[in-house]
């Protein structure tokens, strides 16, 4: 796709789609459950529907209907084997929940991905999981993974490296295993499946001490029903918001935005860049907070982030990356290894193309640098994404005020944000 400059500004009041981290969670804990649970607005995108359709493989019974998901839930030990390989596109999240939650059901499963999910580290979960004696077929610590489901034993844990996906397969793994499972994290991380697993009657108790948090989850206590609304999401939200930031005369507004403490370190970098966001409407819907956001073209200024940003906003870094490329003076991010594991080598892949875009950005370290130009004149219009949604949306970004960006693989997009570009033109962007 080209992303060319914009016409006018970005405007209006955008509906941007539902969070993809709690969509995950509300087809996985539900399946489990006791009872019948509605889902309302469940994100429609491919990895979203990775997971939905590697549930109906394991025999749980989901049904659409108009807007909502009914999924009927037999219980936590309830999983059948599948009749085939379950194959999970670009979906890391579908990838290391699944592997926890299937861990300790009785029956072998072999997990598959695309090109980039065939490259992302499995290991960061399975070795936790083996603690706990959990079985895997796999030398290479990548997919294809075969999962040699069993009874396992309840563990204590540890977990070093920042990641909610990791945590969540082994709170998943807990929950059908006899006894309480200890689970310590190091990082604190999204939170999202003990919100849910709360509403959904586990026994699970957080003990926070400075940045440790334990968690305690008692396992094999059956969860109960209950129905979700899926509020939207904020890293989604992060495309208009950049957008609408670096394109003068801009207004939008954005409505029922999850704005998880856990997960909002993107709105907080933005205001120490000098960006005039309004947070409005506070409330909490299915134990997450959600608010309205209104945002407006400001005169941003470089910043400084610490390596403890990161972990409140990782999947953002490409996107606050572009707002840096139009604010006055060097941002430097810090401690961004986990960038190089994702749905591509971020890190790499945001340098790369500021370049190409004419931006003067360095990797040293595991800290990125950029020093904005006054005026950006492309060296190379290619923007290579490695079919990576979040870099795809972040350049098509940059394209709305440099103009002529060839995005590769732009239906990276539909992992996460169908109808991008259609919300996009409707704002005002301009996408072909
Ligand atoms: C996610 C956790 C994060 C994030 C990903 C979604 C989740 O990954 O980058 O987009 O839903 O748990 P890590 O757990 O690898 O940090």
């Amino acid at each position: 796709m080209i992303s060319n400059k914009i016409k006018d500004r970005i405007v209006g009041n955008i509906n941007i789609p539902s969070d993809k981290s709690i969509s995950h969670r509300s087809i996985i804990i539900p399946s489990i459950s006791m009872g019948i649970s509605e889902i309302n607005n469940l994100l429609m995108s491919d990895d979203v529907m990775h997971t939905l359709n590697a549930l109906k493989n394991l025999g749980v019974n989901i049904e659409k209907s108009n807007n909502k998901i009914i999924i009927y839930g037999k219980g936590l030990n309830s999983l059948k084997k599948p009749n085939k390989n379950i194959y999970l596109g670009n979906s890391g999240t579908s990838a290391r929940l699944l592997t926890g939650l299937l861990a300790s059901q009785t029956f072998e499963t072999i997990l598959e991905g695309d090109k980039s999910l065939s490259s992302r580290p499995m290991a960061r979960i399975m070795d936790p999981l083996k603690l706990m004696g959990a079985e895997f077929e796999n030398v290479s610590g990548t997919l294809p993974l075969k999962i040699i489901g069993k009874k396992l034993n309840k563990s204590k844990i540890e977990i070093n490296i920042p990641s909610a996906q990791i945590k969540s397969g082994l709170i998943l793994a807990a929950l059908n295993t006899e006894g309480v499972s200890h689970i310590i994290e190091k990082h604190i991380t999204r939170d999202h499946t003990e919100n849910m697993l709360k509403s959904f009657g586990a026994e699970i108790d957080i003990k926070k001490i400075n940045n440790q948090t334990s968690i305690y989850v008692k396992g094999k206590k059956e969860l109960k029903s209950v129905n979700i609304n899926v509020p939207s999401d904020l890293s989604s939200s992060a495309f208009f918001i950049v957008a609408a930031l670096i394109n003068k005369g801009s207004k939008i507004s954005l409505n029922n935005i999850n704005i998880n403490p856990t997960r909002d370190g993107l709105l907080k970098a933005l205001k120490k860049m000098g960006a005039k966001i309004s947070i409005k409407n506070k409330r909490t819907v299915s134990e997450e907070i959600v608010a309205d956001l209104e945002v407006e073209y400001s005169n941003l200024v470089g910043c400084e982030l610490d390596a403890e940003m990161a972990k409140f906003m990782i999947d953002e870094y490409p996107i606050l990356s572009i707002a840096a490329a139009f604010a006055k003076g060097t941002s430097i991010f810090r401690g961004l290894k986990e960038l190089k594991v994702k749905e591509s080598d971020r890190l790499e892949l945001i340098r790369l193309n500021l370049v190409n875009c004419g931006c003067d950005c360095k990797i040293k370290n595991d800290d990125l640098i950029i020093k904005p130009s006054e005026v950006y004149i492309t060296k190379n219009n290619k923007i290579r994404t490695d079919f990576d949604h979040r870099i795809a949306m972040s350049f098509a970004v940059m394209g709305s005020k440099v103009g002529n960006l060839n995005i590769e693989d732009g239906e990276s997009i539909n992992t996460s944000f169908p109808n991008f570009i259609e919300k996009f033109n409707n704002a005002g962007g301009n996408i072909l």
